[in-house]
């Protein structure tokens, strides 16, 4: 695919024409997909490999394993500040089954969802085929990319059913503080709409900042649909294990939908998912330490090469600013990838107005994060010294 081509393409499209592009290039290194590169732990397998020795795998209820819907709710209340009983939990196929679902059996057709800008652009395609509208709140660099309440309140109106919250962000890894959770949570009160709030990456908040729940707020317990999962926390994408946890008539509307289509869970994934949810969280522990120290070393090597950012409170991604090298952020990804072998998403990925920025993950070991920034810097410098030239 030409530079041309891609410039047509935004969002979901244009993430995954690159990753095809990546292919292409012999030993790139990608630092473009969200996924985490760790190993699941070993005693989530072990229960995997214990739940496949069992000669019965009885089709479970739709709504999810029922020892596994238990462990979730139990969790609620440390993980989300949500104290729920199993029957306010939905088992998922990951996180993009739950936030599916949740806007399916939340939004008629014309109604108004506001979404931060940017995001994580899957969502637009649920909303989109529920037949809602987005409405994008800007967040800003000056700001950390953080949630203001300020930025949504102008923007509600009568149709607006419901807020789209992530926390940490992907792709900029803001986060909403309590202090403007509670604000917004007089919001929603106020004009009756529901928080959508997404921490599948709550467990990476980086000090001192902390993770904050909207639901754990007063009065937020009816006006609060959490979505989350094991993909992030537990390095299980490829388990395909997410959850809802909502009140339980949405709940019951979501099952009905996830019955006429996927149905339950696999057996095997659930069974893996029951024992990362039934353990404590030391393997998360490990995987934060780790994280930490890419952060460092993708942070100093951005900042060393040129590239603006601010620093992430949470999440795996760096919301670099393009703008020093004279070049949009499509085209810059696009030259690291030929010229330096190395893949990252170009801000539109993530909504249209970010054409000055890049995505850029940790997701890699830190030897290879190493040889991604060495890569990089001659190439950034380069164009960068041009750009100066000729200013
Ligand atoms: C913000 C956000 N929500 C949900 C998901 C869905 O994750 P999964 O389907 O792997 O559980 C992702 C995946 O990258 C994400 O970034």
């Amino acid at each position: 695919m030409t530079l041309d081509e891609l410039r047509g393409l935004d969002g979901a499209k244009l993430r995954y024409a690159l990753m095809d592009l990546a292919k292409e290039v012999p030993d790139a290194i990608a630092l473009g997909r969200g996924d985490p590169d760790l190993d699941t732990p070993a005693h989530v397998v072990e229960a995997a490999k214990r739940a496949l020795a069992e000669p019965l795998q009885p089709l479970q209820p739709v709504a999810g394993m029922p020892a596994l819907r238990e462990a979730i709710a139990r969790r609620a209340r440390g993980d989300h500040g949500v104290s729920v009983g199993p029957e306010q939990v939905l088992v998922t196929t990951g996180g993009q089954e739950g936030l599916f679902l949740v806007m399916s059996a939340l939004l008629d057709p014309g109604d108004e969802i506001l979404v931060p800008d940017p995001r994580y652009t899957s969502y637009d395609q649920a909303i989109e085929h529920a037949g809602g509208v987005s409405v994008t709140v800007p967040t800003q660099p000056e700001e950390a990319f953080d949630l203001k309440a300020a930025a949504i309140e102008p923007l509600i109106t009568p149709k607006t059913k419901a807020l789209l919250l992530v926390t940490p962000s992907n792709p900029t890894g803001g986060i909403i503080t309590r202090g403007e959770a509670e604000k917004i949570a007089a919001l929603a009160q106020k004009h009756g709409f529901v928080v959508i709030s997404d921490e599948i990456y709550g467990k990476f908040v980086w000090p001192p900042f902390e993770h904050v729940s909207i639901g754990a707020l007063p009065g937020m317990r009816e006006h609060t649909i959490t979505l989350s999962g094991f993909s992030k926390a537990w390095a299980m994408t490829g388990w395909r294990v997410g959850y809802v946890i909502a009140p339980k008539d949405a709940i019951d509307g979501m099952a009905a939908i996830k019955a006429a289509t996927t149905g339950p869970v696999a057996n095997v994934s659930q069974a893996a998912a029951l024992a990362a949810a039934e353990a404590d969280d030391a393997c998360i522990d490990a995987f934060r330490e780790i994280y930490a120290e890419r952060r460092a070393i993708l942070g100093d090597g951005l900042r060393a090469m040129g590239l603006d950012y601010t620093d992430p409170r949470g999440g795996f991604f760096f919301w670099a600013d393009s703008s020093s090298t004279g070049l949009r952020a499509l085209e810059l990804s696009y030259l690291l990838l030929k010229e330096a072998s190395v893949l990252v998403f170009p801000g539109t990925g993530f909504g249209a107005r970010w054409s000055d920025y890049l995505r850029i993950t940790t997701l890699q070991p830190t030897e290879v994060l190493r040889e991604a920034v060495e890569r990089m810097t001659p190439v950034v410098r380069r164009y960068a010294d041009e750009a100066k030239a000729r200013s």
